[in-house]
């Protein structure tokens, strides 16, 4: 836990240290505290915020199609698992006979996956689930050796990674996943008003969840940010297919984080967060060029989610 502290400590500064002329940032996976965690989930639950209810529909729609394609004898190990919802609607795809050996949640927001993972030992006490508190990217071999690894990369959480991150994490699930595969949900592109809409709530929950990256820094990080002092601001940029997430400084302002003071301008922004939107066939050539054969790929109708099998080809 103290590394994954300094880690943070050390790409706070890192990001927000920056020279003026480059823009400040802040990674995405520092959202997830426990009250960004609690966040996130009531982001998944508002009308505006399609993606998590099409990918469920989906994985429902199509549970035992992907049943069969991620086969018998299977170890799953879940990237960035939270909340735990999205294995029970796959596990309820499975015979009897062929439902998987293990799951292997991962997750960096420890208590939230442990009271997931409590819950979902109660459902399914016949699997062996193992949690582990980790940063997924930093995964390097299987927690146990299995002749089917399965691995599970849901939510588009890859829409998060910059581009050489998600090269980088696909080439590595390729060969940690060898002799199975990858179950991957990815966000589509689409018109921008709705990408707007589900950035942009009408309940200002998503503005909370960019804010909680500064409350979070003032606790753990001796931060002095002034909560009210800046804007959310999240909008489509077509050129990058990517939904850009940032806090505007509402006016000219200095912090502290860890005895460092960090100037910001009127109208400076940090930029928190970009969430990649993809095309079907954009994706399955990345997955291919990463050494994953994209052999299936499930939608919704009006093509707003896709969830993608990839087979290892290492
Ligand atoms: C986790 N991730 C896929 C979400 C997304 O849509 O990029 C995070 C999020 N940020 C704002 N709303 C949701």
């Amino acid at each position: 836990m103290l590394t994954l502290t300094n880690n943070f400590a050390a790409h706070v500064l890192d990001g927000l240290n920056r020279p003026p002329s480059l823009p400040k940032q802040l990674q995405p996976k520092y959202f997830y505290d426990a009250l960004g965690s609690t966040l996130f989930e009531k982001i998944c639950c508002l009308p505006e915020y399609y993606p998590t209810r099409t990918e469920l529909e989906i994985l429902t729609d199509n549970a035992c199609e992907i049943a069969r394609a991620i086969g018998r004898y299977a170890d799953i190990l879940e990237f960035g698992a939270g909340s735990l919802i999205k294995i029970r609607h796959i596990l309820d795809g499975f015979q009897p006979l062929s439902r998987p050996l293990s799951y292997t949640p991962i997750d960096i927001s420890g208590k939230h996956l442990l009271r997931a993972a409590r819950a979902l030992m109660a459902t399914y006490p016949e699997l062996e689930i193992f949690p582990r508190v980790e940063d997924y990217m930093a995964i390097k071999e299987l927690p146990k050796p299995s002749i089917r690894p399965i691995g599970f990369f849901l939510g588009s959480t890859i829409g998060n990674l910059e581009p050489r991150e998600a090269i980088a994490f696909l080439r590595r699930a390729a060969i940690l996943l060898k002799g199975g595969g990858l179950l991957i949900g990815v966000d589509l592109v689409k018109r921008p008003d709705l990408l707007h809409a589900a950035y942009n709530d009408q309940e200002g929950v998503t503005a909370q969840f960019n804010i909680n990256m500064l409350r979070r820094i003032n606790r753990e990080l001796e931060g002095t940010f002034d909560l009210n002092g800046f804007s959310h601001y999240a909008y489509y940029n077509p050129g990058r297919q990517r939904v850009e997430m940032h806090l505007v400084s509402n006016e000219d302002q200095v912090a502290e984080v860890c005895g460092t003071s960090i100037e910001l301008r009127e109208g400076e922004t940090i930029h928190t967060e970009n969430s990649h939107k993809f095309t079907i066939a954009g994706f399955q050539q990345l997955a291919a060029d990463s050494g994953l054969n994209p052999t299936k790929v499930w939608t919704d109708r009006a093509q707003l989610f896709s969830v993608h099998w990839l087979e290892s080809l290492v």
